[in-house]
Parts: C-alpha cells; sequence; structure tokens
C-alpha cells in the first residue's frame, strides 16, 4: 500500500479530475466542513491534503497524518492554514495526537482497510479520540465504468483490484466497497447516533464515539 502510494503520489490527485464525479465532489466538499466545523479533528491517512483543505476553515483545528512521505509532502505543500498539522504516522498504531480531538475523519481510507482488520484498526481510532467524537469516513461506491473492475471476494471477504500508474506499473490493491448494512453493523457497539449518506459515486458514514 504504502509503496503504491509513493508510486501513486504526484498523480494521485487526477482522481478528484474525473468529470462524472465533479457534482458529488462539488456536494461532498459543501457538506463536510459543516458536518465538522469547530471540532478538532484526527484526519487519517490524509494522502495530498485534498479533504483537509476542505475542513481547515471550518474546524478549530486538523492533526492530519499519512504513512507516506511523498503524499505528505504534496500536502505540505499546499501552505495550509497555521490550524492544520502534518505529520507522519500509522493507522494501525495510531499515535494519540497532543491535544484532544472531538472529531476524526478517514478519506478513501476504509475501502483499503482488510474487513479482519477493520475491528482492530477501529478501536484503535476511538482509542486516540475524545469519548463523544465525531467520525467520518467518506469512501467510493463501486459504479460500474467508472470504478476499476474489481475481483471476487478472496477468502477472506476482500476484494483486490489491478491498477495502472502513467509509467505503466501495475499494482495489485486491496478496495472494498462495503454495503450501507455492512458500515452500519461495524460500529454497532462503538458508536451511536450512525447514518450513512449516499452519493452515485461515493458513501459517508458518520458516527459518535461511545463514552468509555
Ligand atoms: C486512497 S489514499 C487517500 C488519501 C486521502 N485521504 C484522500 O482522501 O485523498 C490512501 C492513503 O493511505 C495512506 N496509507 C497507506 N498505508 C497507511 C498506513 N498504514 N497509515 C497511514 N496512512 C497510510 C497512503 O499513503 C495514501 O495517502
Amino acid at each position: 500500500m504504502q509503496a503504491y502510494y509513493a508510486a501513486r503520489a504526484q498523480e494521485y490527485d487526477r482522481v478528484y479530475a474525473k468529470p462524472e464525479r465533479q457534482a458529488d465532489l462539488r456536494a461532498i466538499e459543501a457538506w463536510l466542513p459543516g458536518a465538522l466545523a469547530g471540532r478538532t479533528v484526527l484526519e487519517v491517512a490524509c494522502g495530498t491534503g485534498y479533504w483537509t483543505q476542505f475542513l481547515a476553515p471550518r474546524c478549530r483545528a486538523i492533526h492530519a497524518f499519512d504513512a507516506t512521505e511523498e503524499t505528505l509532502a504534496i500536502a505540505r505543500a499546499r501552505q495550509l492554514p497555521p490550524n492544520v498539522h502534518f505529520t507522519s504516522g500509522d493507522a494501525w498504531a495510531i499515535t494519540p495526537p497532543p491535544e484532544p480531538c472531538d472529531g476524526a475523519f478517514a478519506g478513501f481510507w476504509w475501502s483499503h482497510v482488510p474487513q479482519a482488520r477493520l475491528p482492530a484498526f477501529l478501536s484503535g481510532l476511538h482509542a486516540a479520540l475524545a469519548p463523544g467524537a465525531r467520525v467520518i469516513m467518506l469512501d467510493n461506491r463501486y459504479v460500474a465504468g467508472s470504478s476499476t473492475p474489481v475481483s471476487a471476494p478472496d477468502e477472506a471477504g476482500d476484494t483486490w483490484q489491478e491498477r495502472t500508474l502513467s509509467d505503466g506499473s501495475k499494482h495489485r490493491v486491496l478496495k472494498n466497497f462495503p454495503s450501507r448494512e455492512a458500515l452500519l453493523q461495524a460500529v454497532a457497539t462503538s458508536g451511536r447516533d450512525a447514518r450513512v449518506r449516499e452519493w452515485p459515486y461515493y458513501w459517508a458514514l458518520e458516527y459518535t464515539t461511545l463514552a468509555r
């Protein structure tokens, strides 16, 4: 995953230029910042900071991390406001940020989490947040003709894509497309007030972590 995203860093934001997805992106860009307004947000796997740039004006602060230096360099070059802090970090071993976070956001990370590791990822995330934090996960819906074709589920229930970068290199990448029911089930015991929003090309899961 990290090697793939390091190689893809310079061309990553092309995914946000797909013509058929523009209406959805404008709708999400208009909705998302208000959903975490005023909060101190931990952003998981921030990549090039595409979503950070929309969150920054409305959040109190953002502690955004990613494991890949190549994507972080692009994020830092955006020169976002001083309430944004980019750091290197690992979503599998989340370091609590230097101040309590009552919000969290992860864009296009959930789909890369093996189903067997989802409970561990969520408990690690929740442990790094203040109790009662509002969490938003944003990710892709599978749309034939727009999405890269996906394999049949493997024995663990995960699906895979073969992706080609502009240099011709090919990469096998885990990419899951969970149902609305699976998303709600995943946070049924660790969250409350959960809801799933859907746009033609994207979904968002929102919930509030339980008091510990
Ligand atoms: C699909 S990209 C999403 C980037 C960004 N959140 C966005 O929505 O544009 C997935 C990101 O996960 C990062 N990543 C991969 N493994 C990671 C890990 N173990 N911990 C943190 N980030 C990781 C990659 O470097 C990449 O930037």
